[in-house]
């Protein structure tokens, strides 16, 4: 069982890097029997915008995002909030994607001012398109409470009990939809 960590913000100086680190450290330290994680950086993939002839550079991030992801049983997204939904970067790289993602199960970080909420509600929104299945579970970081400064990340310890939780709900749905692929 591979589960991916997506990690969908582009920006320089970006929190969520640390926000990504924290979740496969966390999901790595639970051992879980016969699942692997692996942090998925969007940022390696320098993707045109979905439409645009692709350079050849651009064709071969293409191919590479989508064999990436199609390498997954199941995915936890972590994502910033901008605008109340998720970063244009993260949706245009999910628009490149249906296959790869149909009848697997997704688990949502997010972070942002309050949290990051409305950031996950309008994923679960692409992500059902997508044919996939968004766990209830999540686990949103505040700006005013889990950084310094709004820059360094210092997690509350009470976190950890919704991040269990939605790696439970991921790891359980994606054994179960495995049987139907
Ligand atoms: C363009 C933009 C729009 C934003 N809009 C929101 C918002 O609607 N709600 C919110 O809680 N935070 C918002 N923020 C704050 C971001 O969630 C916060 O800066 C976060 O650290 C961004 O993630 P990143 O540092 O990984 O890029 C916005 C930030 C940017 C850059």
């Amino acid at each position: 069982m591979k589960i991916g960590i997506i990690l969908g913000s582009i920006r320089e100086g970006r929190n969520g890097e640390a926000v990504a680190k924290w979740m496969l450290d966390f999901a790595t330290s639970r051992k879980d029997e016969n699942v692997e994680y692996e942090l998925v950086d969007l940022m390696d993939y320098d993707l045109p915008f979905l439409g645009k002839t692709p350079t050849e550079d651009q064709a071969k991030a293409i191919g590479a995002w989508s064999e990436k992801i199609a390498s997954f049983d199941g995915y936890v997204i972590v994502t910033p909030e901008y605008n109340r939904v998720l970063p244009g970067a993260l949706k245009n790289a999910l628009d490149f994607l249906k296959p790869e993602l149909t009848n697997k199960a997704v688990g949502y970080v997010a972070y942002g001012g309050l949290g990051g909420l409305s950031s996950i509600q309008s994923l679960r929104l692409i992500n059902a398109e997508q044919g996939m299945a968004s766990v209830q579970t999540m686990v949103t970081f505040s700006l005013m409470t889990d950084f310094e400064n709004m820059s360094i990340f210092t997690p509350n310890d009470y976190h950890a009990g919704n991040a269990n939780g939605m790696l439970d709900q991921v790891i359980t749905w994606s054994k179960a939809l495995k049987t139907i692929r």
